[in-house]
């Protein structure tokens, strides 16, 4: 059974930037000697998500920004992120050891369960991941898109066999935290498992940038025209409580999801992008901001749509 067709892949060590830094270092956005403990690991409090650094369908890749995009990982890196989100079906399915020249991933993720489609193939799938952490070729191991049933499975097949789970990415953000989520939170507290958060932008609805007269272009306009029109509560919030703290909406809709537990993997395209949300980092939202944001965001009719292999 092969690993890779839905291996997530963090890596949070032995990053390879003999390409040139950026050429300039920003004043320390946050103190970056303050890393989150995620398993064996020490990391970033908040990492970078590469899905479209190579995925032109939804993200409008183009070979042309590969520079840009060396840039922007450089300069995250000379500014303490070491936590970069990947998977081996990213950049079409070019991602592997080889491509980013390191011989050990930090957290290799089974990218999501085959529980809804191919249970019969799901042992299988944990024997991989306990196979690649034995063999070392990953320094410790997680799961994407496990629902709390399924992650309460996987959790004690894999301490029988002496591995232990180490992070559960889910898509959380103010515009996708369900039951599932809270759920998910609670159970990973309970077990020492930390929450990666994935899409804490709501792929770029959060930013403010996008309204339905302004759309993004490619299927991601076409699920923003859906939802965009009932968010004015939660944006009017976001950008209240950006205004008040000299933030943007961005860093304030990051930073929620770092007030809640969750290590965000936002993703970016430029050094603009990276560089704001790195402000992210060394500040916190007040407990009334918090339930300010939640309250606006349960005033939205619509919330993202779910993995369709997100399980329970
Ligand atoms: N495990 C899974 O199944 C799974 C699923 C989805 C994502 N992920 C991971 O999570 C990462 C992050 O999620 P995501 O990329 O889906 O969505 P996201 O982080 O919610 O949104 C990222 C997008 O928002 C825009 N953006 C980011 N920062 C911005 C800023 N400061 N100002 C304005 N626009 C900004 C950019 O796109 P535009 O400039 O084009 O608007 C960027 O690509 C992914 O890259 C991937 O690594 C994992």
């Amino acid at each position: 059974m092969a690993l890779s067709a839905c291996c997530n892949i963090v890596c949070s060590s032995n990053i390879n930037t003999s390409l040139p830094s950026f050429p300039f270092k920003f004043p320390s956005l946050w103190p970056t000697n303050q890393k989150v403990k995620m398993g064996p690991l020490s990391v970033s409090p908040m990492g970078f998500g590469t899905w479209a650094w190579g995925n032109q369908l939804l993200w409008g890749y183009q070979e042309s920004m590969d520079d840009d995009l060396q840039q922007v990982f450089n300069m995250a890196v000379d500014n303490g992120v070491n936590l970069f989100d990947t998977a081996d079906s990213y950049g079409t399915g070019r991602a592997s050891l080889d491509r980013m020249q390191i011989e050990q991933i930090g957290i290799g993720q089974l990218h999501w369960s085959t529980a809804n489609y191919a249970p019969f193939q799901e042992l299988a799938l944990w024997d991989g991941l306990v196979a690649m952490y034995d063999k070392g070729l990953v320094q410790a191991v997680g799961v994407s898109n496990y629902g709390p049933k399924q992650l309460l499975k996987i959790h004690d097949y894999l301490k029988d066999r002496g591995v232990p789970l180490c992070s559960a990415q889910v898509q959380f953000s103010l515009l996708s935290m369900g039951e599932d989520q809270l759920e998910i939170k609670s159970i990973c507290d309970s077990l020492g498992i930390r929450v990666i958060a994935y899409s804490p932008l709501g792929l770029g609805m959060l930013t403010g940038k996008y309204s339905p007269s302004k759309l993004p272009t490619g299927p991601r306009g076409l699920l923003f025209k859906q939802i965009l029109p009932g968010l004015d509560p939660l944006l009017s919030s976001l950008r209240e409580i950006a205004n008040k703290r000299r933030k943007t909406m961005s860093q304030v809709a990051i930073n929620w999801c770092i007030c809640k537990g969750t290590i965000p993997i936002p993703g970016v395209k430029s050094i603009t992008q990276a560089e704001e949300n790195l402000g992210a980092l060394g500040w916190r939202l007040s407990s009334d901001e918090l339930l300010q944001l939640e309250y606006a965001a349960q005033q939205s009719p619509r919330r993202m749509i779910q993995n369709i292999f997100q399980t329970r």
